[in-house]
């Protein structure tokens, strides 16, 4: 019997009309398709305080219910606004809470929403942070730049909004998709080619 993985995504904007919300539960959502357990993980809807190595497991909020939800992934889609150039401090706070006990073994899937039109040091910087911590970050990125743009209006859509141009949806929806066939990579399995090699 093929396992059903888990896919867990977590967004790094707290804004309530957030693009990069929609734009992962559309990751979510094909990800359900191609046979995923799907989760969002709001972080509006949990308490998780600035970290700070000090705090007493008591006074660290919701933060072993994010790890658990974390660790238990079989696959990440990290989601985040660019800021900066980089990625939004909330999502900064959750991998300081995270490391390898998270990572470790977990496929990840990445995808920026830009006001403007850069994204690739934002991209970058989160998937220099997970190559940290052992996470295996998938080669298919998504960058959303002037995202205020890039959805329409459609009620019946997620969060009543569609995108504005296929190509798009098609590269979200493809990170959904890959999530899902690389779900459960194993480094212990030789590849065909190191096969090939012998
Ligand atoms: C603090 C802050 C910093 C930002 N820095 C950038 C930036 O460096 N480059 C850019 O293109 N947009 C920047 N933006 C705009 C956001 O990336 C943009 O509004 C994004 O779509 C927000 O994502 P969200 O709708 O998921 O919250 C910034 C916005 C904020 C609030």
């Amino acid at each position: 019997m093929t396992k059903t993985p888990t896919v867990v995504a977590v967004s790094g904007s707290l804004r309530a009309e957030s693009y990069t919300r929609t734009a992962l539960q559309y990751v979510l959502e094909a990800a359900a398709e191609a046979g995923a357990e799907t989760t969002l993980l709001d972080l509006r809807e949990y308490d998780l305080p600035v970290y700070d190595p000090d705090l007493e497991d008591a006074e660290q909020g919701d933060a072993r219910e994010v790890k658990r939800l974390v660790r238990e992934a079989d696959a990440l889609a990290l989601g985040t606004p660019v800021y900066h150039g980089s990625y939004s401090g909330a999502l900064k706070n959750v991998h300081d809470y995270c490391g390898w006990d998270e990572y470790e073994e977990t496929t990840v899937g990445l995808l920026a929403t830009a006001g403007g039109g850069s994204y690739g040091s934002t991209l970058e910087h989160l998937r220099m942070t997970v190559r940290g911590v052992h996470g295996w970050v998938l080669p298919h990125q998504v960058g959303i730049r002037n995202a205020s743009s890039r959805f329409v209006d459609e009620p019946d859509a997620i969060d009543g909004r569609g995108f504005a141009d296929d190509d798009l949806q098609e590269r979200v929806e493809k990170l959904g998709r890959k999530l899902v066939e690389y779900g459960f990579i194993d480094p212990d399995i030789p590849s065909p080619r190191a096969e090939a090699d012998d």
